[in-house]
């Protein structure tokens, strides 16, 4: 047997009769590793002249070659046998009763949401998402309210300490209004979005939570108006409550990121005490709640995503989540929202298996 020969069959056997698959990649290094005996053949290749060369390297080539294999199939073999005896002891126990029902409930919020992205899907709306850590460009510049700006001050804003590498400073974000410019950018025009999600705002009372959820809706096309806006919030209102007696009033207001603006308020009755939506708010013993802010996109903003104002206009809204899902289901603490107490959860949720769809109303009962 020559030398080669001695080594392969050596390898050969030491491999055939590691234990483990530890066992086994300790040989791979042994052999194939970078100080490895064969690696070790290999390298003599290159001090040897062209013509000794072109002698020995195929029989050291091969038995590299076979060495390799023979890990190779070894650890196909170990991989099978550790799967195998894995399977042995993992079993399930098919004896034990399944839940008396559903345990878990959906969370208002999370059912308003789904509500909410129905409703809009209908409408030809996609959901588009963006970060919550946010930086303040996205949250305030590009949404025209540069630096010393005084709207700034009214969103009581958390901001990180000042790291960021570029100067940009990184905040909570306060309204989910920074999708807006975050999908004109990536997405161009024409858009039809909904975006909801988180937002943070120092402020704690019955009626704030430092964490609350918006939904931001964006529409850029040609030609849109502020028709367009009444349209669009009177047919999702009326989804959404269920009723055709809503009755929008359209209030002038001011927006950074919208010109012109307008808050939108919706008429109630008092019914024995309680807030009922529908009719006129000016109606005898009626009132105006306000709901949500909106506007014609200032061309500003549509600017600074990078759009032309001239060619593309819109409109925008945005709305509080939690805020819709008290007025709908009839929760007056917005903090017990996110207490986590089961009884509220068992009372408010929703059951999983229900999912809202336009057909079947989008409000059933848990
Ligand atoms: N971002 C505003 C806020 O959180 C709400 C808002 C108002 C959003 C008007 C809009 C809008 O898109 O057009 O207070």
């Amino acid at each position: 047997m020559s030398e080669l020969e001695t080594i392969q069959s050596d390898a050969e056997s030491r491999i055939a009769a590691a234990a483990d698959l530890n066992a086994l990649e300790a040989l791979r290094v042994e052999f194939l590793g970078k100080q490895g005996s064969v690696s070790g053949l290999l390298k003599t290749l290159g001090k040897m002249n062209p013509e000794e060369r072109q002698e020995k390297a195929p029989a050291i080539q091969a038995l590299r070659q076979a060495v390799a294999d023979a890990l190779a199939a070894k650890k196909d073999v170990l991989e099978a046998a550790e799967l195998e005896a894995r399977l042995a002891t993992e079993t399930l126990d098919l004896t034990l009763p399944a839940p008396e029902g559903a345990r878990g409930t959906v969370h208002p919020v999370s059912q308003v949401m789904d509500e909410l992205a129905e409703i809009f899907a209908d409408l030809g709306f996609a959901v588009a998402t963006g970060p919550e850590i946010e930086d303040d460009w996205y949250n305030f510049t590009a949404l025209n309210m540069p630096e010393s700006h005084p709207a700034r001050a009214m969103h009581d804003t958390f901001y990180f300490p000042d790291t960021a590498p570029k100067g940009g400073r990184m905040l909570l974000r306060t309204h989910t209004s920074p999708v807006q410019v975050r999908t004109m950018m990536a997405e161009g025009a024409p858009v039809r979005i909904i975006a909801p999600g988180r937002v943070y705002r120092s402020d704690s009372d019955a009626t704030h939570t430092p964490m609350f959820h918006q939904i931001e809706g964006l529409v850029i096309d040609r030609d849109i108006h502020l028709g367009h806006l009444k349209w669009t919030l009177e047919t999702f209102l009326k989804a959404f409550f269920e009723t055709d007696d809503i009755v929008l009033r359209l209030r002038p207001s001011y927006f950074p990121f919208t010109e012109p603006s307008v808050e939108v308020d919706v008429g109630f009755a008092i019914v024995k005490g309680k807030r009922v939506l529908g009719g006129s708010g000016d109606a005898p013993g009626h009132g105006w709640m306000e709901l949500l802010g909106s506007g014609m996109v200032n061309r500003r903003v549509i600017e600074m995503s990078g759009l032309d104002p001239d060619e593309w206009q819109g409109f925008a809204f945005g709305v509080g989540v939690d805020r819709l899902a008290m007025l709908k289901y009839g929760m007056d603490d917005l903090r017990a929202f996110f207490d986590g107490d089961v009884r509220w959860l068992q009372h408010y949720g929703f059951s999983a298996y229900d999912q809202p769809t336009l057909s079947g109303g989008v409000g059933a009962r848990a």
